[in-house]
């Protein structure tokens, strides 16, 4: 665990629960803010985050501050022994701010300057804005650095976005040559000499625009390389006076998801960025009762956001530093939390191994854009409401298992999945276009997994390997230089690989492999790739398994998408073709490579044929189950390992109740319950167990 973070656990008994609190829109309601204290207490809440938004507040005139009501504000929640989160308010700016120095507002792709106005959108160069942070963040550093309430910064809110400016033109080109040296190094990776695109001068790479380039796919790339440096770059020099002043306290910043269908957000390389944190955190508003997914699946997709941020830093919890008690205003639809999905939600963050569930906001607000959505006190102002009594009975829930706290999760399987081979998968012309589902495909893998009882870790190719016993790298077009090494060493060692077509097509600057696809991957895999077609929505081929007896999965299944037509060399054919001219050419192969194996799945297999596939490959790996048991549909199983116990939390994302059997001598105590439980056992509708058992 980092050092920093288990300063928090030694100063938080439990989970963090509570969330984003605002009470600079209330200073001239002081009957509302006696009023949130009160209901603090009776809604399980000991957490807050303060000051997101507050530099209007703190500094209502350049170099005047107000420091009162947020010192009231910490005071009194230090009294009832609240913990508070502190922001740094870059996410939004003042007034005078913006018209004193016009170069702290954003300039869009289109180069139009923003006027003031919103937020999340200042210019991460700005060399006044940086100024202006650094000096707020030292004021609030020094002013609270002892207090008692003070657990964790928050550093600025949701970094996303790109600034086009004079000053980030200025920046990117300093970040190219940097990088490549030289233009002629730049045209050459950039492969300028297509189109006539060959620069001869520093000063003509800009970033990319709509009205402007866009077509060269390495540029593409580096601009969203460098956009991620940059953000960190403003970060760093966000955070550095609050290292120097508070070097015990631990930072974060809050990431994101993307949505309708959950996955990560695209605009920054998280991998990169979560390195400079002391813990990673999230905020998560999936779309629950959504009607394109049934509940379990989209409950899947959440798990593998949650253990996506959760594998950054994998011997320590991970934060949802927000979430909504209820619904929120700005999907499509809006829809409400059915009665029990708030507690099964926020336990199954708390399963993926969070330690906190935090909520946007406390309090609604009264006017603004933000005063429909979800909080935990509405506008009726009292605690005699749906949402606040199940807010309250989340808060209970996580006092009872408050021990589970601080443990961590173990995986002997992986998922690969990697911003910057979604940016370059994304970007290219080719496949399906706006349908490539990079995403998609690393979920089905997880959620095959995830079915049969598996813990899984969702990792970046450049993390560690050799602890695995299975890694799944779905999709891995672009292959930087050291991956193909990497995945190859941890097969020879005896690990098993699975990878699908579209890999190992591109180096790191979007440059196709010379002599073909896989390119590095060629002699790990044992096959090479001539084509790949794509198939109509409607078109579906089939796949026959086991030809040789080497794998024991039988009959057929359906491919659809994308067919990618291989050779095998050193590979065994394990499934072929059915249909269209490339029939009884290979689908499925396996090379064994020295102690291990390393499968390619040539075509999107349907996820039947996944889930029996590596119901297989898990007896055969012999990987752990949390429950060795079959389990029923819509249930899904994590667990957290603590000193001398384990916890296991069984989740119910069906609609309907279950009954479930455990295994053989199983012996625990459900921890919501106190029941002792054993054989068999019945999951209300969205019901969600805790059992504690000794390790
Ligand atoms: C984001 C922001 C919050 C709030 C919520 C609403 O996560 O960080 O300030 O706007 O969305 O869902
Ligand atoms: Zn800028």
């Amino acid at each position: 665990m980092n050092n920093r973070y288990s300063t928090v656990r030694k100063k938080v008994k439990g989970f963090l629960h509570g969330g984003d609190y605002n009470p600079e829109q209330w200073l001239d309601y002081p009957e509302i803010l006696s009023e949130d204290f009160r209901l603090m207490q009776l809604a399980h809440c000991n957490t807050f985050s303060l000051n997101i938004f507050g530099w209007s507040a703190i500094e209502p005139e350049e170099g005047k501050y107000n420091f009162g009501w947020l010192d009231d504000i910490m005071d009194r929640l230090a009294a009832q022994g609240a913990h508070v989160i502190l922001a740094t308010p870059s996410g939004a700016r003042p007034a005078w701010l913006a018209q004193k120095y016009p170069e702290v507002l954003r300039v869009g792709p289109d180069r139009k300057r923003n006027l003031f106005g919103k937020r999340h959108n200042h210019c991460y160069t700005s060399p006044v804005y940086r100024e202006k942070t650094r000096n707020i963040n030292r004021l609030l550093a020094e002013r609270y650095k002892d207090h008692p309430a003070l657990i964790m910064w928050h550093v600025s809110n949701e970094y996303g976005g790109e600034c086009h400016c004079d000053l980030c033109q200025e920046a990117f080109r300093n970040w190219l040559k940097k990088k490549y040296q030289s233009l002629e190094r730049l045209n050459h990776e950039w492969w300028t000499a297509f189109w006539s695109h060959t620069f001869t001068d520093w000063s003509q790479i800009q970033s990319p625009a709509p009205q402007g380039e866009n077509a060269i796919h390495a540029q593409n790339l580096d601009w969203k390389r460098f956009v991620t440096d940059q953000t960190i770059d403003f970060y760093l020099n966000e955070i550095a006076p609050l290292r120097e002043v508070t070097p015990d306290i631990p930072v974060t910043t809050n990431f994101m998801g993307d949505y309708p269908h959950m996955g990560p957000y695209l605009g920054l390389d998280y991998h990169k960025f979560a390195k400079e944190v002391d813990v990673v955190s999230w905020d998560a508003y999936p779309a629950w009762h959504i009607p394109m997914q049934a509940t379990a699946e989209l409950a899947a997709d959440v798990g593998f956001m949650h253990d996506l941020y959760r594998s950054m830093k994998k011997d320590q919890p991970f934060l949802v530093m927000e979430n909504t008690p209820s619904l929120v205003n700005w999907h499509q639809v809006n829809k409400m939390k059915k009665p029990g999905i708030h507690m099964l939600s926020s336990l199954q963050s708390i399963a993926h191994g969070a330690d906190s569930n935090l909520y946007f906001q406390w309090r609604k607000s009264r006017g603004g854009p933000e005063k429909f959505h979800g909080a935990v006190v509405s506008h009726a102002g009292h605690e005699h409401t749906r949402v606040f009594q199940e807010v309250a009975d989340v808060g209970k829930a996580l006092e009872e298992i408050s021990e589970i706290s601080g443990t961590t999760i173990q995986s002997e399987a992986a998922v690969i999945y990697d911003w910057e081979n979604q940016w370059a998968i994304d970007d290219a012309q080719a496949l399906k276009l706006g349908r490539k589902d990079y995403i998609q495909l690393c979920q089905e893998y997880y959620q095959s997994l995830r079915k049969q009882g598996i813990s899984v870790d969702v990792i970046s190719p450049e993390k560690h390997l050799d602890d695995y016993k299975l890694i799944i790298a779905p999709m891995l077009y672009m292959v930087r230089a050291g991956t193909a090494e990497r995945l190859e060493s941890f097969v020879k060692k005896g690990g098993t690989l699975v990878m699908t077509y579209w890999s190992g097509m591109v180096n790191e600057n979007d440059l196709c492999f010379l002599g073909g696809s896989p390119g590095p991957l060629r002699n790990l895999l044992g096959i090479w790739s001539e084509e790949i077609d794509s198939l109509y929505d409607e078109e579906k081929n089939t796949i026959i398994m086991n030809k040789n007896g080497y794998f024991p999965l039988k009959g057929k299944y359906e491919v659809k998408d994308y067919c990618e037509i291989i050779h095998p060399e050193t590979a065994h054919v394990l499934a072929e073709y059915e249909n269209d001219f490339y029939k009884g050419g290979a689908a499925l192969t396996v090379k064994r490579l020295k102690h291990g194996e390393a499968y390619y799945m040539a075509a999107h297999f349907e996820q039947k044929c996944l889930d029996d596939f590596y119901r297989i490959l898990i007896e055969k790996l012999q990987l752990q189950k949390v429950l060795n048991v079959e389990l029923p549909d819509g249930v899904s199983v994590s667990k957290r390992t603590g000193k001398n116990h384990e916890y296991i939390f069984i989740m119910n994302f069906n609609e309907a109740e279950v009954k479930m059997g455990l295994p053989a001598g199983f012996d625990g105590v459900e921890m919501l319950s106190g029941n002792r439980m054993k054989n068999e056992f019945v999951l209300k509708p969205y019901g969600v167990s805790v059992i504690k058992i000794e390790k």
